[in-house]
């Protein structure tokens, strides 16, 4: 379960509300996919969900857990894609996946066949060794997402994953999304890929100017509209909020 209790950030020397009254639940089971036009909270809500970020007012809770009041808890509830992946330069991407395997203490047994799993999945098994700094951008991401997939958190908070992916790649992390919430865990990503949100996602939440505009099954969303596309009620909402 995810829950956002009104939940507002404004950051320093900004006039404008970045994540302005967010109220939203996710029950678990469930992905959940957040889209929104560039600049419009989606990286700011999900640096508030995983504690990097404080709120100015309101309450994050993860699984029960109140980020603010048992943060290590809270923390240990989800796995991580950021945006950008500053990581461990001088590590290789086995050093990194056993680092964080350690982190969240998972068995040896386990974290193996998890580790070979994904480096095959992912084709990164032949990078395994090399230090990450030798990695493309792509193959941090894809990294990245072993990294948060390892521990089979109940929740994966995942900020544009599928930028760049291959299309093989894309497949299995998408089918990884899928089976994630088979067994009751839940996914919350943002994308500006709208096609496979819609696709994908039992829910879908539309951010923009820091305020949640929309949120529902794209059944919800499309309303009487059934023909619609996720694309074209995007374009409607997202216009209809600006005029
Ligand atoms: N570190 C920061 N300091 C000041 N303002 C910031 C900072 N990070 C983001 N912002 C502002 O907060 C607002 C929301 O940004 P955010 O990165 O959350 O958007 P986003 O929906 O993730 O956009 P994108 O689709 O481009 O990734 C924007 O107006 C942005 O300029
Ligand atoms: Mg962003």
């Amino acid at each position: 379960m995810i829950r956002f209790e009104s939940v507002h950030k404004t950051y320093a020397g900004s006039q404008a509300k970045a994540v302005d009254d967010l109220n939203l639940d996710i029950a678990s089971g469930k992905v959940f996919g957040f889209i929104g036009p560039n600049g419009a909270g989606k990286t700011t809500t999900i640096k508030l969900m995983t504690g990097i970020l404080q709120p100015d007012a309101g309450r994050v809770i993860l699984e029960g857990i109140d980020m603010a009041q048992r943060p290590l808890e809270a923390k240990r509830t989800f796995g991580y894609v950021p945006d950008s992946f500053e990581m461990y330069d001088r590590l290789t991407g086995m050093d990194y996946l056993r680092f964080l395997a350690d982190v969240y203490g998972v068995s040896i047994l386990r974290r193996n066949e998890h580790i070979e799993k994904y480096l095959k999945l992912f084709e990164l098994e032949s990078a395994a060794y090399q230090q990450i700094r030798s990695y493309s951008h792509v193959m941090k991401q894809k990294l990245s997402i072993i990294g948060a997939l390892i521990h089979e958190p109940s929740i994966s908070i995942l900020d544009e994953p599928m930028t760049g992916l291959d299309p093989k790649s894309m497949h299995v992390l998408k089918e990884e999304m899928k089976n994630h919430c088979k067994e009751g865990r839940s996914v919350f990503f943002s994308t500006h890929v709208l096609d496979v949100a819609e696709r994908l996602c039992d829910e879908i939440g539309i951010i923009q100017h820091g305020k949640l505009i929309a949120k529902g099954t794209l059944d919800e969303l499309k309303g009487s509209e059934k023909d619609s596309t996720l694309e074209a009620l995007f374009l409607e909402l997202t216009q209809q909020e600006e005029s």
